[in-house]
């Protein structure tokens, strides 16, 4: 339910995208709040990266509506990434640029004042323990470091909206609490944050309320004590889909790290 009194984040209305026969997106109508945590959740394939790239103005839908604030991302691009920060499944950095180049960069690329710049990647750096391993070139880093590299850069210009898409992987559990940590303190300011994850217990450590995609549609959305709720209604697909996301052992130290 939406409070009158929220701006609306992000709007999908009978959003669909297809890629050739399959269908990535069908039909999706949602309404996210702004400054909240926010989970898109949902078995591999079921639609969540290409949600995102349309959200960002990387993918153009080819039927139904999406707006970030009001604007067409596909329309205004320039506009709206102003106004986000994300995090790519699979980020490209600049291996032969160390992590300070690489995030002096990124800053450029946003117009941030040199002051402002060094202060806020000195700021992330040290709140994602990087500290001193700054003049290093990327292509050493493991795929944690490169995961907060990417992560920092997508905080530096005061994002509204941050969409990150499965931002834990490859993040030790230490890491995933200063991420979570993060969100939240975030979420106080007001910044909207996006997330994805097939993990039902990184979805509920992590965001308020959720989104449960399947096969490119809307399964359900609420709390995540709502959905656990209906899930339990045996035979409905709700059930189905919590069934389908597993989280397996090497998630459990994360998800307990997160749950402290
Ligand atoms: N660029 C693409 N070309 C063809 N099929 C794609 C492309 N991107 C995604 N798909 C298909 O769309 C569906 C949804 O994919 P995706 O959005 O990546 O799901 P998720 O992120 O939830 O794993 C899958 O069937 C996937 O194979
Ligand atoms: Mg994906």
């Amino acid at each position: 339910m939406v409070n009158p009194d929220m701006a609306v984040a992000v709007r999908t209305s009978s959003l669909t995208k297809n890629f050739g026969e399959v269908r990535a997106i069908d039909n999706l109508s949602l309404d996210i709040e702004e400054g909240q945590v926010y989970g898109l959740l949902g078995p591999n394939g079921s639609g969540k990266s290409t949600l995102m790239k349309m959200m960002v103005g990387l993918i153009r839908p080819d039927a139904g509506e999406i707006s970030i604030f009001g604007v067409r991302p596909y329309e205004k691009p320039i506009e709206v990434r102003r106004i986000i920060g994300y995090v790519p499944e699979t980020p490209r950095l600049y291996d032969f640029l160390t992590a300070r180049e690489y995030l002096e960069f990124v800053s450029d690329l946003y117009g941030l004042p040199e002051v402002d710049k060094r202060t806020r990647i000195a700021h992330f750096l040290e709140a994602f323990e990087l500290s001193g391993r700054e003049d290093e070139m990327l292509s050493g880093y493991s795929q944690g470091m490169r995961q907060k590299v990417a992560i920092i850069g997508a905080l530096l210009h005061r994002p509204r909206l941050l969409i990150m898409d499965e931002p834990l992987n490859g993040l030790d559990p230490r890491s995933a609490k200063i991420v979570k940590d993060l969100l939240n303190r975030l979420s106080g300011e007001g910044v909207t944050t996006i997330f994805s994850t097939h993990i039902l217990e990184i979805a509920q450590a992590i965001c308020k309320r959720i989104a449960i995609l399947y096969g490119g549609s809307l399964v359900s959305e609420g709390t995540v004590e709502d959905l656990k709720g209906k899930a339990g209604m045996q035979g409905s697909s709700l059930e189905e889909v919590f069934l389908m996301l597993t989280g397996g052992a090497d998630v459990r130290s994360v998800v307990e790290e997160l749950s402290r």
